[in-house]
């Protein structure tokens, strides 16, 4: 396995580019299935996380091919070979139970393993599974696979999610396109990728209303047809790399980046005193050499602080000048990046839900090791501010959603490197 060296102390300089959203990507790879006309993205991020997708839908006949060194997917599925989602694919991405929905509307049957839990937490699908219901979907459980059947196809319904899972949102959004009549999703997630994957849809034909707010109502529709879309910028990432120059000092520009994508995110910024201007390229983030002040944040759903950004803000904390306490309101444990950034001298103190970070003035590099997406680079940013070296393990989690992340913060100055694993 693969490891990652940092050696800390060199400020950074320079523009990072921020490619499309992987959780967007994710969402965006299904709808082809809703539909027998070509759908190409374009815009993709290159990570293996969209390789997954790309093998689960060729699995079920799909045509999936990816251009422009991966940036560009080119996929149809006028024929489909199969509608069961495999629990082998499903165990490494969770994201692969959004085809269930698509699978339903299109085919009005489909075999989805559940996907298990991952290191965050169970990652149950009650949610999606009471949505599909109510729009007339019969889903049994049997052998650790959803056995799920639209009798007489999908009809609209009024479907109240309990909690706004952006998964459950996209699985129900994407079968309502097809479903009879009309169906209003309450409580519905707003992230920006679930804007994305509507602003998609409807370029296929489908008749959707109130993306972006908590209320959605579509009109099914007998058909779709194609369309070519391109992947709206990662947030996550964008919130990641704005964070390296806080950690490492100096200026970065991050390429791409729009400031409605990372509200909550960059007012804390605000609030710890970093400014982050503008550009008409992007979002540029300037250290102003004396450490970042001390803030609390509760992870929500968006518009609230993305919990995709909890790992990276608790690394810059760590440094940060006072106490700070961060509440993880979305998923059960994703603090597991704590332990890691004690190694490396951090004053971290876990009780449940809640984080108490209480600054120190530097970090020192440590080997530590990545336990999931967003932790891995969490301990990357915290060593590019740490004295000596700092080596993270198993970043095959990190590959999952970063693309080339050596090379984007090499590019601005960071001494790191990628060592193959024995
Ligand atoms: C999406 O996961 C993202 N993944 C996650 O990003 C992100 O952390 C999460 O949304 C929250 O923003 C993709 O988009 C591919 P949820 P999803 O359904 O849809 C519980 C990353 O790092 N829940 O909003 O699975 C669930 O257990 C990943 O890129 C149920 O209880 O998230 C969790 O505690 C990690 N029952 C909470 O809701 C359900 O049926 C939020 O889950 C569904 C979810």
């Amino acid at each position: 396995m693969d490891s990652i060296v940092v050696t800390g102390g060199a400020p950074l300089q320079g523009q990072i580019p921020i490619a499309g959203a992987k959780n967007a990507c994710l969402t965006l790879m299904p709808a082809t299935l809703l539909s027998e006309e070509p759908l190409t993205l374009t815009n993709a991020p290159r990570l293996s996380d969209i390789k997954t997708m790309t093998l689960l839908l060729q699995s079920l006949g799909a045509e999936v091919s990816a251009l422009a060194d991966g940036k560009v997917l080119a996929m149809s599925s006028h024929g489909l070979s199969s509608t069961t989602a495999d629990y082998d694919i499903v165990r490494k991405m969770r994201a692969s139970n959004l085809v269930l929905g698509p699978l339903l509307a299109r085919e009005g049957h489909a075999i989805v393993s559940l996907p298990g839990g991952c290191a965050i937490g169970a990652r149950p699908m009650d949610i999606h599974i009471t949505a599909l219901e109510a729009l007339g979907a019969e889903i049994e459980l049997k052998d650790g696979y959803l056995h799920a059947v639209a009798r007489g196809g999908l009809k609209g319904a009024r479907v109240p999610l309990r909690f706004a899972s952006v998964g459950a949102t996209e699985n129900t959004l994407m079968a309502a396109t097809l479903a009879k009549g009309t169906t209003i999703i309450e409580n519905a997630a707003r992230e920006p990728e679930i804007v994305d994957l509507v602003i998609c849809l409807r370029r296929m034909g489908a008749q959707i209303e109130g993306e972006g707010t908590s209320t959605i109502t579509i009109q099914g529709v007998d058909r779709l047809g194609g369309a070519t879309h391109q992947v709206v910028t990662d947030r996550i990432e964008l919130g990641t790399y704005m964070l390296a120059p806080v950690i490492a000092g100096g200026e970065v520009e991050c390429l791409g980046g729009r400031m409605e994508l990372v509200g909550a995110f960059a007012a804390k910024l605000d609030a710890a005193g970093i400014d982050v201007a503008e550009t008409e390229r992007g979002l540029k983030v300037r250290s102003r050499g004396d450490r970042p002040r001390a803030v609390g944040v509760v992870t929500e759903p968006f518009p609230g602080f993305p919990t995709d950004l909890q790992a990276q803000m608790m690394a810059m904390l760590c440094t940060a000048d006072g106490v700070s306490v961060l509440e993880e309101k979305i998923f059960e444990n994703r603090f597991m990046h704590a332990p890691e950034l004690m190694r490396m001298g951090a004053r971290i103190d876990v009780a449940g839900g809640t984080a108490t970070v209480t600054g120190v003035s530097q970090l020192k590099g440590a080997p530590v090791m990545a336990t999931d997406l967003r932790a891995s680079v969490s301990l990357i940013l915290a060593g590019l501010g740490a004295s000596g070296e700092t080596v993270v393990n198993r970043v095959y989690h990190l590959d999952r959603g970063y693309e080339h992340v050596e090379e984007k913060l090499r590019g601005v100055g960071a001494r790191i490197e990628r060592v193959a694993g024995k």
